[in-house]
């Protein structure tokens, strides 16, 4: 029977096996691309997504595992209306290849929910597990900055 999958606001019906990963679920099947395929081992990061508002590693979670509501790199904000960890993500033009960038940005819009105000300790441990081979690390730090102080209204 079609597993029933909110992403983006939009109820899909999949037509999948239980145990097909969400991240081939997303790119296969809904063509949403943006989530990247890295390692498939949840060692990477390139797959983040959130689930329920939660960052969560897409290839690792099964279809019929999914808790709650799906929020892609796509659905994040919206051309007119960026997210503000996009809009800075774009003025430290922090992407180099870009491969890993749509699942830094969806990290650290998880962590920006949870911590309205990081420290680069902070920022530094919720990002470990996004591997970026370009090295922008420094770039990713002060872009998570400034869309923080961006949410506070600072
Ligand atoms: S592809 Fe999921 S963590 Fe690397
Ligand atoms: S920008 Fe190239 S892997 Fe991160």
């Amino acid at each position: 029977m079609p597993t029933p999958l909110t992403v983006n606001g939009t109820v899909h019906s999949v037509d999948l096996p239980d145990d097909v990963p969400l991240l081939w679920v997303l790119r296969d099947a809904l063509n949403l691309t943006g989530t990247k395929y890295g390692c498939g081992v949840a060692a990477c990061g390139a797959c983040t997504v959130h689930i329920d508002g939660e960052a969560v590693r897409s290839c690792q979670v099964a279809l019929a595992d999914v808790w709650g509501p799906v929020t892609t790199i796509e659905g994040l904000g919206q051309p007119e209306t960026l997210h503000a960890v996009q809009m800075a993500w774009v003025a430290h033009q922090v992407a180099q290849c870009g491969y890993c960038q749509s699942g830094q940005i969806m990290q650290a819009a998880d962590l920006l929910n949870r911590t309205p105000a990081p420290t680069d300790a902070d920022i530094d441990d919720a990002m470990a597990g996004n591997l970026c081979r370009c090295g922008t690390y420094p770039r990713i730090r002060s872009a998570i900055h400034t869309a923080a102080a961006t949410l506070r209204g600072a």
